[in-house]
């Protein structure tokens, strides 16, 4: 029997699993833990569960040495030190394909409200200001027939892809080794896919903007640090930007004063991309499949990548 924390109340009643495999679990509730509260909160714990909003880092596995696994509720593992994890003999799992679709759902949204001003218009209708039909008014962007690049071609990127398509858009990927400013000059519309690495921090940054097509629409639902926000403000006021859509910023949660709220045409969510109560409920069950596999001693079914075998 080992003792489990899991950092956040689930939507899901998958962590009965865990009781019932006979491991004591406690949940933290209320809101994200302070990096200080979940260096108290991990103390004798031999599995935790994280969310994207837990820094796993030396200073918590150092405050957890009995740590065995961490099962991350999410696709995307920037949260989590691999390589302390590793060196620590931490087994570390994700929770990969189940929230493809509801985020490529997510993202597409994004791309809509962006080019046709939802927000903004039901907002204009709610304070009153809808004083007649405009022939000139709310003047958005086609999305039929228009450009989109993808930059980070995997599982979502492809299914935001599919759905790109279904809307005539002519759909260009851009991975590790193509030629991203090239394509940004000719993107109506760009989709955020890649994992927040090192080398993709500030991927989107002031020479990505400068490049890209004039009028374009940027659409972000992976990771805040792939834009450099200053950036992004900028391109936004002069207008570089047609608009952008954005579910994760950087930080998180984005501090209400933060200047690039005041930028036009800015559609920002608080990173709800795998909300769905389907994809959150199959996340949870993977989540816990991670844990007793870990916790039993055998391999995780979902690792993280930098655990995975080499293919
Ligand atoms: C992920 O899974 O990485 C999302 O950002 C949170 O669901």
């Amino acid at each position: 029997m080992a003792r489990i924390l899991i950092t956040r109340r689930l939507a899901s009643r998958a962590p009965e699993r865990l009781t019932a495999a006979g491991h004591e679990v406690v949940v933290h509730d209320g809101p994200a833990a302070s990096a200080g509260k979940l260096r108290a909160l991990v103390d004798g714990v031999e599995g935790v569960l994280t969310t994207v909003a837990d820094r796993v880092d030396p200073a918590l596995l150092d405050a957890a040495p009995g740590l065995r696994v961490v099962s991350n509720y999410a696709v995307g593992c920037d949260n989590v030190d691999l390589a302390a994890c590793a060196a620590r003999g931490v087994a570390v799992g994700i929770t990969p394909d189940v929230l493809t679709e509801a985020t490529a759902d997510l993202a597409f949204a994004l791309l809509l409200a962006a080019a046709r001003h939802v927000p903004a218009a039901d907002r204009a209708v709610r304070d009153g200001r809808w004083t007649s039909w405009e022939p000139a008014g709310w003047l958005g962007r086609d999305v039929h027939g228009a450009t989109l690049v993808i930059v980070g071609a995997g599982r979502i990127g492809e299914a935001v892809a599919r759905r790109a398509e279904g809307f005539s858009m002519d759909v260009v990927r851009v991975g590790r080794r193509d030629d991203l400013l090239a394509a940004l000059a000719a993107a109506d519309f760009v989709s955020l896919h890649a994992p927040l690495l090192p080398a993709t921090r500030h991927l989107i940054g002031a020479a990505a903007l400068a490049a890209i097509k004039p009028g374009a629409i940027l659409v972000n639902t992976a990771r805040g640090g792939l834009v450099d926000q200053v950036a992004l403000t900028q391109a936004l006021a002069d207008g570089r930007l047609a608009a952008a859509g954005l579910d994760v910023t950087d930080p998180e949660p984005l501090p209400a004063d933060d200047p690039l709220l005041q930028a036009p045409n800015l559609v920002v969510l608080p990173h709800i991309g795998s909300a769905t109560q389907g994809a959150r409920e199959r996340m949870a069950q993977l989540a816990v499949d991670n844990l007793l596999a870990g916790l039993a001693g055998e391999p995780l079914p979902n690792p993280a990548p930098a655990l995975a075998p080499a293919s």
